[in-house]
């Protein structure tokens, strides 16, 4: 059921690959909701093709821009702008990405260039986009951007590995940023704390099912999908949670403050 929460608002929405991908979900759902924006990813992941099918569906452009690349950033919302017709009032960033987990590499052997790399693709491309619309003063007052992560961030998961302090860089640029885009232009900047997907970038993750599998039985509502991610990303685009920025807002069924859950006491020690 659609609400008109977007209606009238312009967006970018980076990082859908896939029919999976959670930011494909959001784009959905944002289009559900009245709003217009462009769709944005890297360029080879364009190769795919499959974003062609979304932006038909939702009667968008794509303008490719590697997230790391001021230039491109520029470009995009430069373009952005052009082609909605104003300023944006809400950006989705949907971008992760680390050699060493793809590598398989264990925390503790970490290579550092991969590390590197993983930090701009997925903790520094977000102060890089905001820098770039800010330069630019691209974003309406009010507008609101946000992030997505994961809990790993407060709490260890042995498999995250780099992606764990990489996140909490990107929830921290969420605050720093929030600070001073808040003061200048009344932006709002977001993080939403995500349950285990199945997405390509969730997926390759080492023991992803087991894991997704554990959390679904601790969390009391159970894993949170990436439909009902997108449906809380859209209420943070939306004027309806105005005054919410600087936070990170777990989205997870309950699991990041959940000890222990019954279903799990029970598989691990019976009745004892
Ligand atoms: N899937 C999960 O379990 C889960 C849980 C919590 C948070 N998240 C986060 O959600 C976000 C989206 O991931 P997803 O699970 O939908 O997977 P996904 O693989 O569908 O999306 C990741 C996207 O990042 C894009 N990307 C990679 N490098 C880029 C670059 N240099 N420039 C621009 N885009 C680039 C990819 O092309 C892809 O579209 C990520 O930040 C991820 O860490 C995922």
């Amino acid at each position: 059921m659609a609400y008109n929460l977007l209606k009238g608002k312009r967006g970018i929405i980076t990082g859908a690959l896939d029919h999976n991908s959670i930011a494909w979900k959001v784009a959905e759902k944002a289009h559900e909701e009245g709003a217009t924006f462009v769709l944005t990813n890297a360029p080879i992941a364009m190769r795919m093709g499959e974003i062609n099918d979304l932006a038909e569906k939702t009667g968008s452009q794509i303008i490719p821009a590697d997230a790391t690349n001021i230039e491109e950033l520029t470009h995009l919302f430069t373009q952005a702008q052009e082609v909605l017709g104003g300023k944006i009032d809400f950006v989705l960033h949907s971008i992760g990405m680390s050699v060493n987990i793809r590598k398989k590499i264990p925390y503790t052997e970490l290579n550092y260039d991969y590390f590197m790399k993983g930090i701009d693709v997925s903790a520094m491309s977000l102060h890089k986009m905001l820098a770039v619309a800010k330069k630019l003063d691209a974003i309406n007052e009010g507008g609101s951007v946000v992030a997505l992560t994961y809990m790993a961030a407060q709490r260890t998961f042995p498999f995250y590995t780099d992606m764990a302090d990489i996140k909490a860089m990107l929830e921290s640029i969420a605050r720093s940023f929030g600070y001073h885009y808040g003061v200048e232009k009344k932006v709002r900047i977001n993080t939403v704390s995500q349950s285990p997907t199945r997405t390509t970038a969730g997926s390759g993750i080492k023991g992803f099912d087991n894991f997704y599998d554990f959390a679904d039985k601790i969390a009391p509502l159970g894993n949170a999908d990436a439909e009902s991610c997108a449906d809380y990303c859209i209420t943070l685009f939306s004027d309806l949670t105005r005054m919410v920025t600087m936070q990170n807002l777990f989205h997870d069924g309950g699991y990041s403050s959940t000890g222990v859950s019954m279903d799990v006491m029970d598989k691990i020690g019976g009745e004892g």
